[in-house]
């Protein structure tokens, strides 16, 4: 006997299909199927054939490939008993659960006496699948691998596109060609990373961002995951996801995968980004106060680093709001003897050198301003130079000769004591102050991967919410180490990186895209000269892409002169206008044909206004630039387009193009078929403009 099952959102179809009593395989996962589509049909179509070489009938490609099944690739579980023996599970049918959204389909393996469950559930708006496994046993098993549900990768797919990365240049996208054998990415780290943020996306053969079939999937955990796409013998691709192996580290009777988000698109990589960035804001991210636009950040660690002085520090704040601030976040160099980076972390209390009255003075003062205030932590943290080192040594985790990361430890957050003393403190400063706002920092790996201080920051977090609803709190961790749709359920904002230098945001601002929504994504105007990158760049480019995202400012605006302080204030004031729309657009990445243009268009919830950015990250190998095909119109519709930057043309560009002088009214076909064609500008600069249907 067969059993079928099918998931359907009116976008996407996903069949399992099982023979007898074995865990099920995906057997389609694409375009919706007809609702009178055979299952069994289907699943009898589906199987591949066998010849020389091979074995007499093909293993399942299950949603837990099992070993003791001939599997030949990565099976889904490893796991090992008690007293150490590895166990070869066989799983077979108990039970299956599912109403229009959600399917749950449970198995046990009577010999070993273990238990598997998969959970999916769809939704008919964001059309994200998420799908999670649970392992059970009546005894402590040591668990190496456990995979959420096994999916297969299209065979239409030439390569795949993962995300790479390092400070100041998160987000690099890596494409590495199919091939026999696997592609392997195991984050060890013990956080989310730089290195690895937990996502795929499978092209199918000539998609690309605007056009074609695409797959996509994302890990929501934040304590290092691993990632197999292996491609067998036969030809068929699986891919896997779960925490980074071992991770787990003391036995137990039940473990469980983070949710895997799965996505398939008809739109190209567009599709899945857009399904994302809806998911994220729409379903994880909670929002304080949802309604409630977001507002202008400053925060001051360019400006000041460590040298905190309240009259300076109330100066810049009066030019923050006077640019149109209305969030003042105080970086890190508060609290404890933090005059450099040696020191005090972990010693939560307001240092009285600086902050003689406490920070009620700045932080009325701000208030005065019409700004909120928000401050830093980094509560995972210990300096061994700090009084809770001293009086905690064991509080720290790993060994005490392991090598410090930018000085400092992580403090073990299993420990119930350590998530008492952090709570303590944290909350303190949140009651006797008026905040509504954290900066939540991790600027160091562990000294080894473990998912219970992965539980125990969420546990911490989770506490200090319930306990203070209305603070938001900003995920970072040297910039874009921890973005995650896990931790994404507790934040409501990423650092993106600590690169302030608006070319480099540019591009990893539109490569996150793929993921993040504007709503979380912060962006700040940095200094003049970039401090990370020592690039000196145009405030105006500088301000329209910290306009793509979140709005922001982190320069010392002591250093703006006239012009600057006219052009930030400008762009400001332009973001605030459109931000009710912008927050919850689609960004859509464009296909442009000038690899040195980055270019991106929002698009309306209501698809009747939008605006493209196109920046110009290099110089182009031709001198006029190419026309930019928009996405996500109708083609039936007329829409007109200003430019809206057009007074920053440069004298050296002396043609007539029409959208230098004028608004232009034109379909939606000729602005997605032909594209727009935008002035000459120098390299570094960004045009913006703005269309509405009419
Ligand atoms: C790293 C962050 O990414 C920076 O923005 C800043 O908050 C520093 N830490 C403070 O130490």
């Amino acid at each position: 006997m067969n059993r079928t099952y099918r998931i359907d959102d009116g976008r996407q179809t996903l069949v399992l299909a099982a023979r007898n009593d074995r865990l099920p395989e995906v057997v389609y996962w694409g375009a919706s199927l007809p609702e009178a589509e055979d299952l069994n049909t289907l699943h009898a179509a589906h199987v591949i054939d066998v010849t020389g070489g091979m074995l007499d009938q093909n293993p399942d490609l299950s949603l837990s490939p099992e070993a003791s099944r001939s599997f030949p690739g990565q099976p889904g579980l490893i796991v090992r008993d008690t007293d150490g023996t590895p166990l070869l599970p066989k799983f077979c049918f108990e039970d299956a659960t599912q109403t229009a959204t959600f399917l749950y389909l449970s198995y046990w393996d009577p010999q070993n006496r273990l238990g598997l469950k998969f959970a999916f559930r769809s939704d008919p708006q964001t059309h994200v699948i998420t799908c999670q496994t649970e392992f059970e046993a009546d005894r402590p098993m040591h668990l190496h691998w456990l995979a959420a549900p096994v999916l297969p990768a299209p065979q239409q797919s030439d390569e795949m596109i993962d995300v790479s990365g390092r400070w100041c240049g998160e987000f690099q996208l890596s494409r590495t060609a199919w091939s026999a054998g696997m592609r392997y990415r195991e984050n060890r780290t013990g956080r989310t990373g730089h290195e690895h943020f937990p996502g795929l996306i499978v092209p199918c053969r000539g998609a690309t961002n605007t056009e074609g079939e695409a797959y996509a999937f994302h890990y929501g955990w934040s304590g290092g995951h691993r990632m197999i796409a292996e491609e067998l013998q036969d030809g068929r691709r699986q891919i896997q996801w779960g925490h980074a192996a071992r991770m787990e580290i003391e036995p137990a009777t039940q473990f469980k995968t983070a949710p895997l988000y799965i996505v398939y698109s008809d739109t190209g990589l567009n599709g899945c980004a857009v399904s994302f960035q809806r998911h994220l804001r729409d379903r994880i991210v909670t929002w304080p106060k949802p309604d409630a636009p977001r507002p202008v950040h400053y925060n001051c660690w360019e400006a000041v680093y460590f040298d905190h002085r309240i009259p300076e520090l109330q100066d810049i704040a009066d030019r923050a709001a006077a640019l149109g601030a209305e969030r003042f976040v105080l970086d890190d160099g508060w609290f404890g003897n933090r005059d450099d980076d040696t020191r005090s972390l972990s010693d939560w209390t307001v240092d009285p050198r600086k902050y003689p009255d406490g920070l009620t003075p700045l932080i009325n003062h701000v208030h005065r301003r019409g700004m909120t205030f928000g401050i830093w932590f980094e509560p995972e943290m210990i300096n061994e130079d700090s009084d809770i080192h001293r009086a905690h040594p064991d509080w720290v985790l790993g060994s005490e000769d392991q090598t410090l990361g930018r000085q400092q430890k992580a403090l073990n957050m299993a420990l119930p004591e350590v998530r008492e003393y952090l709570y303590d403190r944290m909350s303190a400063i949140l009651r006797d102050n008026e905040i509504d706002y954290i900066k939540w920092d991790h600027n160091r790996v562990l000294p080894m991967p473990d998912a219970s201080q992965t539980r125990g920051s969420y546990a911490l977090i989770d506490r200090l919410r319930a306990a203070f609803p209305l603070v938001e709190i900003e995920t970072c961790a040297s910039g874009g180490g921890r973005i995650d749709f896990g931790i994404l359920e507790r934040t409501q904002r990423v650092w993106l990186s600590d690169s302030n230098d608006a070319l480099e945001r540019l591009r990893i601002q539109h490569d996150a895209a793929l993921f993040l929504p504007l709503s979380v994504t912060g962006s700040h105007v940095g200094p003049r000269q970039c401090h990370t990158s020592g690039r000196t760049l145009d405030m105006s480019f500088r301000a329209w892409v910290a306009a793509q995202r979140h709005m922001g400012f982190e320069m010392d605006p002591r250093e703006l002169n006239e012009s600057e302080t006219a052009i930030l204030t400008e762009v400001t004031r332009w973001w605030k206008d459109n931000r009710h729309w912008m927050q919850t657009a689609d960004i859509l990445r464009l296909d442009s044909p000038d690899p040195a243009v980055i270019a991106e268009q929002q698009l309306a919830r209501a698809k009747d206004r939008f605006v493209v950015f196109a920046g110009k990250a290099a110089t182009s190998a031709q001198i006029a630039p190419r026309p930019l095909r928009l996405t996500g119109l109708d083609p039936a519709a007329t829409y007109r387009i200003v430019l809206t930057n057009r007074n920053t043309l440069h004298h050296l560009s002396r043609g007539t193009t029409a959208l230098k002088t004028d608004a232009l009214e034109l379909s939606g076909a000729y602005l997605m078929r032909h594209g727009v064609t935008l002035p000459w500008s120098f390299p570094e600069r960004m045009w913006v403009l703005e269309g509405a249907r009419l």
